[in-house]
């Protein structure tokens, strides 16, 4: 008999451009996963309500986010695409495994502690249970991974945790979801003033956006901090430089990169000349994906019919789960 494919899931939080972080730590892995699983992809309207909840910009950015997906290679007849709000089943797992979701462990998770200390007078109840509707999207389709980059590490850990509780409380439903990568690691991409991570709303001018034209990303590529190069042969890298090489590694040419690996090491390296290179092969990397972007997000009824038909593949996933979690939990009076 043919084994049943695996299932994946994943999700981006309506609240800002894409960006290469977005790119190279899940939507990449996306358009691989199509291939070989079954897979649900969704834009998280209703997390991005957590921190965002002034919604005049949402339906254009959940435009945006879908042509971007779609853009760098989904394809919405293979996958479900779809909006979290439209699959109303998320709902209702999210209510029931919130009764399994502890205050000390959710007010402990790095996500909350951040948003909080980032947003005090909003410390809202959507913010602390924000993992605990992740999970409900993950094992609403009963999936078993879920391509996301390293930030995304502890809420997976914690959809585990929630997902053992139910299955051990009322029966084995779930798999336990494992976060994916191809490759062995999960990965964060850097930003270019070597501070943090690239970010949809924080450190805009250190972040490469799908939508960024040719001209912006030379500019942020130019400004990217470097020093006046090492005076030691093979001395080790300064944050800031191992990040220079690190995008490099996921736009460049193998040669490109051997050779200015080759020039730091004999302490010849020339950073302008590495960011120019590094500058060009972004933008012929990012401007085919921004263009197609910008059609496709221009037809709106395209992008309802999507939404439409992925919500309808997931609704049906969805309800299938839930008529088994119902009945698992004894609602069946
Ligand atoms: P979000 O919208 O912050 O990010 C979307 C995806 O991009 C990845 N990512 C990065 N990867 C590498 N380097 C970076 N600098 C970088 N910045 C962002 C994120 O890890 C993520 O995979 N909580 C999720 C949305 C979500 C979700 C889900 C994900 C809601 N429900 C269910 C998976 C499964 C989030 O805020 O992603």
């Amino acid at each position: 008999m043919a084994s049943r494919k695996q299932i994946v899931m994943s999700g981006i939080r309506p609240t800002g451009f894409l960006h290469l972080g977005n790119y190279f730590g899940a939507v990449r892995n996306y358009v691989r996963m199509q291939e070989d699983y079954e897979c649900f992809f969704m834009v998280a309207d209703l997390h991005s309500l957590t921190t965002h909840p002034d919604t005049a910009e949402l339906k254009n950015n959940v435009h945006r986010v879908l042509s971007e997906n779609i853009a760098c290679g989904l394809d919405p007849d293979r996958v479900a695409l779809y909006c979290q709000s439209h699959v109303h089943e998320t709902a209702e797992l999210y209510l029931l495994l919130n009764m399994l979701a502890y205050l000390g462990e959710l007010e402990k998770t790095t996500t909350f502690k951040e948003k909080a200390r980032l947003q005090p007078d909003n410390v809202n109840a959507g913010l602390l249970t924000y993992p605990v509707l992740q999970t409900a999207d993950i094992i609403l389709h009963r999936a078993s991974l879920v391509p996301v980059g390293k930030d995304q590490e502890q809420h997976l850990e914690m959809a585990r945790k929630f997902a053992q509780r139910f299955n051990h409380r009322y029966g084995k439903i779930f798999p336990e979801p494992q976060a994916f990568n191809y490759g062995s690691e999960l990965i964060k991409v850097p930003s270019l003033d070597g501070a943090g991570k690239m970010s949809k709303s924080e450190n805009q001018f250190a972040t490469l956006y799908l939508s960024d034209d040719d001209e912006l990303i030379r500019k942020k590529v130019m400004r990217a901090k470097t020093d006046q190069g090492p005076t030691e042969k093979n001395s080790p890298k300064p944050d800031y430089i191992e990040n220079i090489f690190l995008l490099m590694k996921l736009v460049s040419s193998e040669e490109t990169i051997h050779a200015f690996e080759e020039a730091y090491n004999t302490c010849t390296i020339r950073y302008g000349d590495m960011k120019k290179e590094l500058a060009e092969d972004m933008v012929k990397f990012i401007t085919p994906i921004r263009q197609k972007a910008e059609s496709i997000r221009n037809d709106e009824n395209y992008l309802k019919e999507i939404m439409e038909k992925g919500a309808e593949k997931a609704r049906k996933s969805a309800r299938t789960t839930m008529e088994q979690v119902r009945s698992a939990m004894g609602f069946n009076y």
